[in-house]
């Protein structure tokens, strides 16, 4: 029994260093900007205005008002300072203490927006999946998605949309992708090719993957 563990994080995850973190941020704002100005996104954007008032033009980086304080992060575990299930277990792993600090290289394959968050999807190395837990890879219990599957790292939210929820829409992309709706390949762009799934659920899958730098530790809020 150690002093530690009573101290469990808010959750787990990597940290990306702050020239990362604002490249990053960059990179998503430039893809919102492009995006929204794309007459095939203008021509599906009634998802992202209100009803009752169409016509005004649609501004996505206001619409995604909500973006992270600090540097941006891959959150591998919620431990919910330990209330979480399975909070334990995982902190109590040789790997999640043998890593703690430790950096890493991220690799982003795809930014991705829909009507609630716009994320960056996060392709997760061998040595980078040992940290990932066994149990948040799915929305429904019956999901039997590949491992890693939801890691990303969240830009923005929409106004009332909390952060857990760019997870659980990306797991929603590759659940249509699983079943084999690839997505309307519309058009290239800037970074690489588009894709519309329909309901406002956009992907950019970038043709020249983006790695970052980021470390692995806990955050406390
Ligand atoms: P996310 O942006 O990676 O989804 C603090 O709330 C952080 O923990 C958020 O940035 C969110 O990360 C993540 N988070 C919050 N609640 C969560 C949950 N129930 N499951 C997984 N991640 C959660």
């Amino acid at each position: 029994p150690s002093l530690e563990k009573d101290f469990l994080p808010l959750y787990y995850g990597w940290f990306l260093s702050k020239k990362s973190s604002e490249n990053l941020r960059k990179t998503g704002q430039a893809f919102l900007d492009e995006l929204g100005s794309l007459k095939v996104f203008k021509k599906e954007s009634k998802y992202f205005l209100p009803a009752e008032d169409p016509k005004v033009k649609l501004d996505l980086s206001g619409y995604f008002a909500k973006r992270p304080p600090s540097v941006l992060h891959c959150t591998t575990k919620f431990t919910d300072f330990g209330k979480a299930l399975g909070a334990d277990e995982y902190a109590q792993q040789e790997v999640v203490k043998a890593s703690y600090g430790k950096a890493f290289n991220l690799t982003i394959s795809a930014l991705f927006l829909t009507t609630k968050t716009a994320g960056a999807r996060v392709e997760l190395s061998e040595q980078e999946l040992l940290l990932w837990p066994g149990d948040v890879d799915k929305i429904l219990p019956t999901d039997n998605l590949p491992k890693g599957s939801r890691a990303h790292i969240t830009l923005g939210c929409a106004s009332g949309i909390e952060p857990v929820q760019t997870g659980i829409d990306l797991l929603e992309f590759v659940k249509l992708e699983k079943a084999g709706t690839k997505g309307d390949e519309i058009e290239e762009i800037g970074g690489g090719k588009l894709q519309y799934f329909g309901n406002g659920m956009w992907m950019l899958l970038l043709s020249k993957k983006i790695e970052v730098k980021a470390i692995f530790s806990g955050y406390y809020g």
